[in-house]
């Protein structure tokens, strides 16, 4: 089963990222053939950005990423940039197989251009196609993400098809994996909204290398529900999400979180999950300082990864160009 997914350079990845993607990605390394683990810097030059800083940003997400688990013997980790079949198959996929109706129903291309002060680009609205890309170029069984993602994969998935119908079964229509617990961690200040980096309040987003008294102030401040009871329910999304939280960080099932705190209050509740999280992210942490001081060894991971990716999206993409009439014939 081969297994892809990406995630963006911009450092400051979260407790979401961690508990809905990244950890899932150390969970399915040894069971991919290959596991292949994409750092996203062409999807993060479609907003406003700082060149030095996304080179910066990259080596903070590669070693967060090496810092959890991600072995380069068990798994292929590598910069999307690094492999141009990533930006050809964009175009091929965009000329043949995308719709611009489907790009246009887009989720996040409507929250993330309203957000745009300046320009709009047309990269932001092409994004799910890059994405799409990503994913096709390896011919990925599965695609380990958070729920913000579903829409982009049934998107990939159709592309697929589209392509397929039309030039000839080519590409592995991908499927997901969405995490039953954690796949969409809320914010601590406005749980009615997801965790995320560009969240209104700093508060409400609780960093992987954030300094563990931050992190506890931020959980004793999270906004908590009428009522007492450590219990979810549909009213009480702030509680649900600390219980969530609390579940994956502990591997405890729910119901056991809502057992063990029966009859606790709220306060008391709330420091057991900042301590529990604190000794989750700890280990990486510690890993990470040392890695991120060594970008002569980042750069000779992420190179050796792109080497063998390229290996593998090389021919698939030559196969597709062929199959639309590109190019000189494959003989
Ligand atoms: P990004 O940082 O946007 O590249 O996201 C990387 C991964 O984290 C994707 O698989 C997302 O679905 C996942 N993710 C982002 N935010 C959250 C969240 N609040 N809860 C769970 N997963 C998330
Ligand atoms: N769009 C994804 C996100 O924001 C990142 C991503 C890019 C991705 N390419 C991918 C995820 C391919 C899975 C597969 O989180």
């Amino acid at each position: 089963m081969r297994i892809f997914s990406g995630i963006q350079p911009t450092g400051r990845k979260h407790l979401g990222n961690y508990i809905g993607a990244i950890s899932q990605y150390v969970d399915l390394q040894e069971q991919g053939d290959p596991a292949i683990y994409c750092v996203v810097d062409l999807h993060a030059i479609t907003v406003k950005y700082d060149p030095a800083e996304l080179r910066e940003r990259l080596y903070d997400t590669t070693a967060i990423l090496l810092a959890s688990g991600l072995d380069p013997e068990d798994c292929i980790l590598f910069r999307q940039s690094d492999v141009p079949e990533h930006t050809e198959l964009t175009w091929l996929l965009a000329g043949t197989a995308t719709s611009h109706g489907d790009l246009n129903r887009m989720h996040q291309f409507k929250e993330k251009s309203v957000k745009q002060r300046e320009l709009v680009s047309a990269g932001l609205f092409f994004y799910p196609a890059l994405m799409a890309a990503d994913i096709l170029a390896y011919n990925a069984d599965l695609v380990p993400v958070g729920d913000d993602q579903r829409q982009h994969l049934e998107l990939a998935r159709q592309i697929a098809t589209n392509f397929n119908n039309r030039f000839g079964d080519t590409f592995t229509v991908p499927e997901w994996r969405i995490p039953e617990v954690g796949a969409r961690i809320m914010d601590l200040k406005n749980p009615d909204q997801k965790m995320s980096t560009t969240s209104d309040n700093p508060a409400g987003t609780v960093y992987v290398l954030e300094d563990p008294k931050a992190i506890e102030k931020k959980f004793k401040s999270a906004t908590t529900d009428s009522g007492s009871e450590v219990r979810r329910a549909l009213d009480k999304p702030g509680i649900s999400n600390l219980i969530e939280i609390l579940s994956v960080v502990s591997g405890r099932s729910m119901e056991q979180v809502e057992a063990d705190f029966e009859g606790q209050q709220y306060g008391s509740f709330k420091v057991a999950v900042a301590e529990a999280v604190i000794e989750y992210l700890r280990p990486v942490q510690e890993k990470y300082s040392e890695l991120r001081a060594d970008e002569a060894a980042l750069e000779a991971a992420l190179g050796a990864g792109a080497e063998k990716a390229s290996a593998i999206a090389g021919p698939i993409v030559a196969a597709a160009r062929d199959k639309m009439g590109l190019g000189r014939p494959v003989a």
